[in-house]
């Protein structure tokens, strides 16, 4: 027998970042969408452990115990008095080290489908626990749609979305660390004052009513000018996108996936088509938003 998740991108409408905190993450008022760019995740009985992965990116997914995938296995085993003995097969959709949540998407994916192999019936606070000690965007990667994540990103409220958004998603050579790029934004905070994270109240509503042009207005990511600092040919990238008539584009999540907001699926249509012919990005995928969160298919 065997159980597949599907499990959705995200992209950060809203990334505020505060100052370090003692245990090193940052306070973040941070405002998810999920995106229609998916990983599966299929798991099957096996005699140990094991984790296999297929896609244009597979080579950059480290197939051993440091895939969240894997770890999702073991610590829901764990809790539960068993082994985590199955076959995690990853086929994967979302950029790696993309600032998109790929490896956040597929830690969440396993843990719904062991779940559902093992019929364990674990609670969604229990599953969202789990998510949490996997990683911050982990949580969001389960639940879907759009949400607000507080603390270091993993305590979330969902937030309404009142219609279709049309994005195009440029993405780059090679990945940015996350760790790296929150490090580039201390360095550059140095001697700066860093005011306390808050939600875009503009953000909020433009999100809830679904206006696509007041979305594009109030688009923020406190990790851009770190990301272009590590990475400074991401700028050349996204003035293509706005040239080519994207509402406003930014630099998703820590990197170094661009995203460009479109008026309309033609226009994201039309923008992806020319950020292909720039020479800026190594592809250009256009999705849709909002998106549901892991779900058995
Ligand atoms: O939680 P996660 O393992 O995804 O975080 C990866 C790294 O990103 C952390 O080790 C930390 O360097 C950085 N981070 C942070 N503040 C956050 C989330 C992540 O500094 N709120």
């Amino acid at each position: 027998m065997s159980v597949t998740v599907r499990v959705p991108a995200k992209v950060n409408v809203q990334l505020a970042v505060g100052a370090a905190r003692p245990d090193g993450f940052h306070d973040l008022a941070n405002v998810f969408l999920a995106v229609g760019l998916y990983d599966e995740v299929t798991v099957t009985e096996a005699d140990e452990l094991r984790v296999t992965c297929e896609g244009p990116d597979a080579g950059q997914v480290p197939l051993d115990r440091t895939n969240l995938a894997a770890r999702a296995a073991q610590k829901l085993a764990e809790r539960h008095g068993r082994t985590p003995d199955v076959h995690l097969h990853i086929a994967k959709d979302i950029p790696v080290a993309g600032g998109m949540a790929g490896g956040s998407a597929d830690g969440a994916g396993a843990l719904v489908a062991c779940d559902a192999l093992w019929g364990t019936g674990a609670s969604r606070e229990e599953l969202l626990d789990i998510c949490a000690e996997l990683g911050s965007d982990v949580p969001f990667s389960l639940v879907g749609g759009a949400a607000l994540g507080t603390g270091r990103g993993e305590r979330l409220t969902p937030l309404e979305v009142g219609g279709t958004f049309h994005w195009v998603f440029a993405l780059a050579d090679g990945g940015l660390s996350t760790p790296a790029v929150y490090g580039e934004f201390d360095r550059l905070a140095q001697g700066r004052d860093i005011p306390e994270p808050v939600a875009s109240q503009e953000l909020l509503a433009a999100l809830a009513k679904g206006d696509v042009h007041a979305l594009a207005a109030a688009l923020s990511n406190d990790l851009q000018p770190a990301a272009l600092s590590l990475r400074p040919s991401l700028a050349d990238t996204l003035a293509a996108g706005r040239a080519a008539g994207a509402l406003a584009g930014l630099v998703s999540g820590s990197g170094p996936t661009t995203a460009f907001l479109a008026a309309d699926a033609e226009s994201a249509a039309a923008v992806a088509e020319a950020l292909r012919a720039s020479g800026t990005c190594r592809a250009a995928r256009v999705a849709e938003s909002p998106a549901t969160g892991a779900t058995v298919v």
